[in-house]
């Protein structure tokens, strides 16, 4: 029995050490692996690129090595290059790619140039984080989901353009492709807009924590696009928010005749939508957002409208325009403005996105991508997978950023509850086993991502405590088949992921070992002094 034990041992411990052997130190994991024999040695040389298209990635490529004090350069038709970009038919997904490593050298395989970019990010990863000698192995890869989004709230705080580029090029690192920008809210409206420039003058004025600081904050036009090209470059689209028709609140302090009141804890929270001049501002507003993003999605939010329809019952203009379209409850007032935004959208061209309130107001599935937030609403998970709606995850718990990572931590928000590493790594799996959802719906599910609101982060060193590592555990359960996903494999790599992070000078939260590094102290909220001439 003792003998049987022993081998029962042994064979575990060697069974563990070829697993061992054969993980690669990439984050997200590739959905295959393969180790070959021997290994491979990068020294300065040559990148051979066959198909002009993938010049920008070779480019790309040289420049991050050079970085790493590998100096390469980039050229068409090189015949002695040792790291060679090939186009292949035979590779499906428009993001997959096959890393080949082998003594001779190394072979980057992809369709199209997202593919081309991530078996980069791949062998770049490798470089960084086991040297010049490489093993040789082959990886096919390709990604679970389509969209893996990180979400941030620059109306609570600015961060500014070179936060977010940094921001960009931790994403495109971990393979992640959608920023969505939250760019309007209650505390701030943060993008130029040439025709009504108050909204960036006066909207753009104080923040979540200092609502009465004369600090203007906003994008210019030319800087939007200048993040929207950085993006590309790095294959991230860029969804933009206009928050509405609630979370108005900076707007309307701009243009208080655009207001549909409030509640005395949000004042002035919602747009009129019994005024025809603000389905004209709206669409104005849009328009000029359309010529800025490139994305075929508009982001209108909707969510949280509740807190102002009181102030809709009494407004005698929103009043007007129910009895107008025969109209008895403030909810069917939400959802006619819904869809006179809808229509806008359409007629510039775009897409509706909004969160998972959009449902309630009946927009067309076929044509709208929702974000479902509340956690504790699954059935509206439900409904809108069972009505076919294209959706995005990213429930408050475990996506919200925001939320605290560990019980020793203060600052961050908690209901019942938090967002620990492990759970953004168990999502959505242990959600889809729990949620009971008809495996045909779930093809709906267009992916997942993490919302980070700013409330409590008001500098970069909470922002990154909040966002690193569980940026990593994101990107993995984007990314990895969950039949390939692992928690130990991926708190063993997480190691040189700390390490980046450690060179990158970031501040992040250190899972294993929760005391070593504090978490910095949020913000406190001062309340806003309304200016006494508003709306009279
Ligand atoms: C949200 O958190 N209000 C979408």
């Amino acid at each position: 029995m003792k003998l049987l034990l022993v081998v029962v041992v042994c064979i575990g411990w060697i069974f563990s050490g070829v697993l061992r052997a054969q993980e690669v130190s990439v984050i997200p994991y590739p959905a295959s692996v393969r180790m070959l024999d021997g290994k491979f040695s990068l020294k300065a040389g040559k990148i051979e690129y066959r198909t002009a298209e993938f010049a920008p990635e070779a480019g790309f490529l040289a420049e991050q090595l050079e970085d790493l004090s590998c100096r390469m350069k980039a050229d068409k038709d090189e015949k002695k290059a040792v790291i060679l970009l090939t186009q292949s038919a035979d590779i499906q997904n428009r993001e997959g790619y096959r890393l080949q490593i082998t003594p001779k050298g190394v072979t980057i395989a992809a369709k199209n140039r997202a593919g081309m970019f991530y078996g980069i990010q791949t062998f770049l990863q490798l470089v960084r984080n086991g040297g010049r000698d490489l093993a040789c192995c082959e990886i096919e890869d390709a990604p679970r989901y389509d969209w893996r989004g990180y979400m941030l709230d620059e109306s609570r705080h600015f961060f500014g353009k070179e936060k977010v580029k940094q921001l960009l090029d931790w994403m495109a690192y971990y393979k992640l492709n959608k920023f969505h920008w939250h760019l309007t809210d209650e505390p701030g409206w943060r993008i130029e807009i040439k025709k009504y420039p108050r909204l960036a003058t006066v909207g753009g004025k104080g923040n979540w924590s200092d609502p009465n600081c004369q600090d203007v904050r906003f994008y210019t036009q030319d800087e939007i696009r200048e993040i929207v090209a950085y993006a590309a470059g790095r294959h991230i689209e860029i969804i933009p928010e206009i928050d509405m028709p609630g979370h108005a609140t900076a707007a309307n302090f701009a243009y208080p005749g655009l207001s549909g009141g409030g509640t005395p804890e949000h004042p002035e929270f919602t747009f009129n939508v019994g005024k025809e001049k603000v389905y004209q501002f709206l669409t104005d507003v849009l328009r000029e957002v359309t010529g800025l993003f490139p994305s075929s999605l508009i982001h209108t939010g909707g969510d949280e409208v509740a807190y102002g329809i009181k102030a809709w019952e009494t407004d005698a203009d929103v009043q007007g325009m129910m009895k107008r379209e025969g109209l008895t409850e403030v909810k069917e007032a939400e959802r006619y403005f819904t869809h006179r935004i809808e229509d806008s959208v359409r007629m510039l061209g775009k897409t509706l996105a909004g969160w998972d309130e959009l449902l309630d107001a009946g927009v067309p599935a076929g044509g709208t991508l929702i974000f479902w937030w509340r956690h504790d609403r699954v059935n509206q998970l439900k409904k809108l997978l069972a009505k076919g709606y294209e959706t995005v995850l990213c429930p408050r718990k475990p996506l919200y950023f925001d939320f605290i990572q560990h019980k020793t931590h203060k600052w961050g928000r908690v209901w019942s509850g938090f967002c620990p590493l492990e759970d953004v790594y168990a999502f959505p799996d242990k959600g889809i086993a729990a949620w009971g959802i008809p495996a045909e719906h779930l093809t709906h599910i267009r992916g997942i991502q993490a919302n980070v609101w700013t409330e409590r982060m008001h500098n970069t060193r909470r922002l990154d405590f909040m966002t690193f590592p569980r940026i990593c555990a994101l990107a993995e359960s984007a990314w990895t088949p969950a039949g390939v996903k692992d928690y130990d494999s991926f708190t063993r790599r997480m190691e040189k992921a700390y390490r980046d992070f450690d060179r990158a000078g970031i501040y992040y939260f250190d899972a294993r070992d929760p005391e070593a590094r504090p978490e910095p102290a949020g913000p406190q909220q001062q309340k806003r002094n309304l200016p006494m001439d508003f709306r009279d």
